[in-house]
């Protein structure tokens, strides 16, 4: 059998005002290769790889894409060692503090936060697409009753398409495109809300003028026909905060789901309407649902945390903790910290005791202090407190997911725009063949 021998060595050329003139190369087969190296604005490092296949016949193998940069993206930029966030530069947690959810919206999508005049503008042309076309409603007439809320908002955001034809069209002019990110903005909330309304057999509620983004969105959730809900200041702080939360997070796998289909042309609608397929898988978005279940759970089995903790440690066991670990932090998930004090805060003005919340910090303390998720730096995300605010507002679980596909639709929509915007091309990866190679096509009686 031959054997290979591959040596891979990179040094770099630190000309520290010609990043152009940094390259790696390494020795394949007695040749040598040579490429780019790329830093971006944060100093973060890449080889850039496009042309090795050419080069060499050689592709990367990197499954889970643990290593590979898909994109060169301005939008977010997150350090998983040192846990920091930041949309368009500005850190996170000066956004959960200071702005509005359309403030940030517009920050991520357009690269600045806006004017008064702008933003006035932005409001007002989203508030005049809240309202979804009638016929959408029969939609709801064909999903069962216990069809999952994640299901049904795909199928009617890729609906969407259905509806406003002219998003098809992949030439859309700068005007276009702003009003078919507009259109989905200002429906979604809306959505979002029938799934609610129709899953209780509620008549839905329509969006009010006079309401902003988020009242609008809790008032046709929560509100009646007949009869506008009136939200104490710590409910609609809440909703905002967890909003801008969740917002974007670079390339996470339905952010990059959004991008793939958006590469192929797609329309908006659709792209969007793939990530939040993306999105309801419980290691991603739908760990927030999970969370809550596996807390009820331990909760319905006596509370004994460490329990739960040597199952999660149990490597024949499949259970995981919910609403632990990250591909990227591994040190702390700031948007973790924020939260656990948004829901501390938000119970307490509502007099909400919950009893899962004691569970969650029983499990939170006695899993920083476990060996186990210490030496594989596993610590709680964004997930693991979100469903209790949720919760203690009023949603149901299989609504968190939706809650989240909310939030993070102004990234979704950022990350598609950015892709048009630079023009990128298809995305299509390889792969290493490890199927039979060449068979005899069998008669029936060789079967
Ligand atoms: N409970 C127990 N063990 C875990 C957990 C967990 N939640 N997460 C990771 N591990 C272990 C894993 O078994 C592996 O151990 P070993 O090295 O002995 O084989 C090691 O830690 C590394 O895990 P991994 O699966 O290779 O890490 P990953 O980067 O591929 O997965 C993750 C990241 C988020 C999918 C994973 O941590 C997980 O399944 N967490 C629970 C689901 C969850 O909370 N998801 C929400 C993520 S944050 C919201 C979002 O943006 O999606």
């Amino acid at each position: 059998m031959g054997c290979f021998v591959i040596h891979f060595y990179i040094f770099v050329n630190t000309h520290r005002n010609l990043i152009m003139s940094e390259t790696a190369s390494f020795t394949l087969d007695g040749n040598k290769f040579e490429f780019p190296v790329i830093t971006g604005t944060e100093n973060e490092k890449a080889i850039d790889i496009s042309k090795l296949r050419d080069q060499s016949g050689y592709i990367t193998l990197d499954p889970g894409f643990k290593n590979t940069g898909a994109t060169k993206s301005a939008i977010t930029f997150l350090d998983g060692e040192k846990g920091i966030l930041k949309y368009r530069g500005y850190k996170i947690e000066d956004l959960a503090e200071k702005s509005t959810f359309l403030e940030v919206a517009y920050l991520l999508i357009f690269g600045n936060l806006p004017s008064k005049e702008v933003l006035e503008q932005f409001r007002t042309d989203i508030k005049k697409q809240m309202m979804v076309h009638e016929d959408m409603k029969m939609f709801f007439s064909g999903f069962p009753s216990k069809s999952h809320p994640m299901g049904q908002l795909s199928c009617l955001v890729g609906a969407l398409s259905a509806f406003y034809p002219e998003s098809l069209n992949p030439n859309q002019s700068e005007e276009e495109e702003y009003k078919t990110i507009i259109n989905l903005l200002g429906k979604m909330p809306t959505i979002v809300s029938w799934i609610q309304k129709k899953s209780l057999g509620h008549p839905v509620v329509y969006p009010k003028k006079d309401l902003g983004y988020i009242d609008n969105f809790m008032n046709m959730i929560f509100g009646e026909v007949n009869c506008d809900k009136i939200f104490d200041e710590a409910v609609l702080d809440a909703m905002r905060i967890l909003l801008i939360l969740h917002a974007d997070h670079e390339q996470n796998c339905s952010t990059s789901t959004v991008r793939i289909v958006g590469s192929s042309n797609a329309n908006l609608y659709a792209s969007v309407s793939a990530g939040i397929n993306a999105l309801w898988g419980p290691l991603h978005g739908g760990a927030n649902q999970a969370v809550i279940e596996m807390l009820e759970d331990i909760k319905n089995d006596g509370g004994d945390v460490e329990k739960y903790l040597a199952k999660a440690k149990d490597k024949n066991d499949p259970f995981r903790l919910m609403g632990f670990g990250h591909r990227v932090y591994k040190n702390f998930d700031p948007r973790a910290k924020i939260i656990k004090k948004a829901c501390d805060d938000v119970l307490e003005k509502l007099g909400v005791e919950d009893p899962v919340l004691d569970i969650a910090k029983g499990l939170e303390k006695a899993a920083l202090s476990d060996q186990y998720f210490i030496d594989r730096k596993l610590y709680p995300n964004v997930d693991f407190y979100s469903g209790i605010i949720y919760r203690a507002l009023g949603f149901k679980s299989d609504m968190f997911t939706v809650l989240f596909a909310l939030g993070r639709l102004p990234g979704w929509i950022a990350q598609w725009k950015e892709m048009r915007d630079n023009k990128e091309p298809i995305g299509r990866p390889r792969q290493v063949y490890t199927g039979e190679t060449d068979r005899t096509y069998p008669d029936d009686t060789q079967r």
